[in-house]
């Protein structure tokens, strides 16, 4: 190998990459927040509007997580998509997220339908782990929905996943969570069981608080 054969780092035109790559990113982020806070903000409204309105609040609390750069790229890798700005868009749904957590299960129905029938909200998917509760006795309702965000150029269509759920689906679901990462995804089955168990426990509670808050409300 002769001197001339050595790459050179044209470092430049190396730097002048990242540093696009780099806003590119942030600029990928930034939209993503801000779909989520419009999401976050129109929930807050009908939140606001129940209590003053009509004295009752069928939403416990809100949250909202952006995912990490690294749990993006993660899931892209894991996905075996590639990690440009348009194949994330499409593939990871979820890098912007919003939970709702409702008092009662009427309520879980009642918030998303009306967020989703809002006129600027496009729903892209719909999953029902609550009519179908996954295997280890998931439950909640998941609303892929795109939200317009105007930016000083142009209008970006934003997905962000928004999961509606009780508060003891939410319970549940975090315990689940921690132990899920506890044993690095592999629960020893007994545990399994329990938590299919617990999962039943939640949604029989679910099912009596409902018929109490019926019955005090004279339905
Ligand atoms: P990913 O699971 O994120 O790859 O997306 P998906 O396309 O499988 O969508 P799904 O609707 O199944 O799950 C999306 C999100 O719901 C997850 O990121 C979790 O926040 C939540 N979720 C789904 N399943 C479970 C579960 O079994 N336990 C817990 N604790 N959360 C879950
Ligand atoms: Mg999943």
């Amino acid at each position: 190998m002769t001197a001339d054969d050595v790459p050179t780092l044209d470092l430049p035109s190396a730097y002048s990459e990242m540093s696009e790559l780099r806003d590119n990113f942030t600029r990928f982020l930034l939209t993503y927040e801000a779909g989520m806070a419009e999401v976050e903000t129109k929930v807050r409204i009908l939140q606001q509007e129940f209590t003053h309105l009509y004295e009752y609040n069928p939403i416990e609390h809100i949250s909202t997580r952006l995912k990490s750069v690294e749990s993006i790229l993660d899931k892209a890798a894991r996905k075996g998509v590639p990690a440009t700005p348009e194949s994330l868009r499409e593939h990871v749904t979820d890098v912007a997220g919003v939970r709702v957590v409702c008092s009662f299960i009427s309520d879980v129905t009642r918030v998303q339908e009306l967020l989703c029938s809002q006129g600027d909200i496009t729903v892209l998917r719909l999953r029902d782990y609550i009519a179908e509760p996954k295997a280890n006795g998931y439950r909640s309702l998941h609303a892929l929905v795109e939200v317009p965000v105007f930016l000083s150029q142009e209008v970006v269509r934003v997905p962000v996943e928004v999961q509606f759920r009780t508060s003891a689906m939410d319970f549940w679901a975090s315990l689940e969570h921690k132990i899920y990462y506890k044993y690095d995804r592999a629960v020893p089955p007994e545990l399994l069981a329990g938590l299919s168990e617990a999962a039943e426990t939640a949604a029989r509670l679910d099912a009596d608080m409902e018929r109490l808050h019926d019955q005090i409300r004279g339905r």
